[in-house]
């Protein structure tokens, strides 16, 4: 079968969506939650695609069945050591459907983001790896840092 990558509309919404619970729960988070965030993440899709802060790809067949997808949401970001370029981008929502993957999806994806960083001068680039995705991330370049990300939720 031959796949090609395509960039993600908001047509797609159900897609993303289905994609980003279907990550979190692989990674083991309870699914009660995302009840609450799946709705949120496609209202948010509807602000942040149009805007351009969000730009998501999909692994699509032939006959158009979609296996594989990820994204970036593009962050102002102060210059610094890594880079003085004023933006970061953070990858999100990496996630092959199961029996697809071990095929090279994700890298397609990865090389995609990348490419696209590339076309518009970001050089520096982020992501939260789960344990599935850190041994794909490290093969590509990626480095786990001095100082980890940390995160607080306030109540
Ligand atoms: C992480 C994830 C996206 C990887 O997707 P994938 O399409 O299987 O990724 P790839 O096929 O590009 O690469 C995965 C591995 O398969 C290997 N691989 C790629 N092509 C292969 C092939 N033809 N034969 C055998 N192995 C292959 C890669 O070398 C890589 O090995 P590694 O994990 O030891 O580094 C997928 O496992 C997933 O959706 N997991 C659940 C959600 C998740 O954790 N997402 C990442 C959040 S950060």
């Amino acid at each position: 079968v031959n796949y090609h990558v395509r960039l993600a509309t908001l047509a797609d919404a159900d897609i993303l969506v289905r994609q980003r619970l279907g990550m979190f729960s692989d990674m083991g988070v309870p699914a009660e939650t995302s009840r609450e965030y799946g709705p949120q993440f496609r209202a948010w899709l509807n602000d942040m695609m149009p805007a351009g802060v969000y730009r998501g790809w999909l692994v699509e067949s032939q006959a158009g069945t979609v296996v594989a997808g990820g994204g970036l949401t593009v962050l102002p970001w102060p210059p610094g050591p890594r880079s003085h370029r004023g933006r970061l981008a953070f990858v999100n929502n990496v996630y092959t459907e199961p029996e697809f993957r071990r095929q090279g999806h994700a890298r397609r994806i990865m090389e995609t983001i990348h490419a696209w960083c590339r076309h518009e001068g970001i050089s520096s680039i982020g992501l939260n790896a789960s344990q599935f995705g850190q041994g794909l991330y490290e093969s590509m370049g990626y480095q786990v840092t001095d100082s980890p990300m940390m995160f607080l939720t306030l109540a």
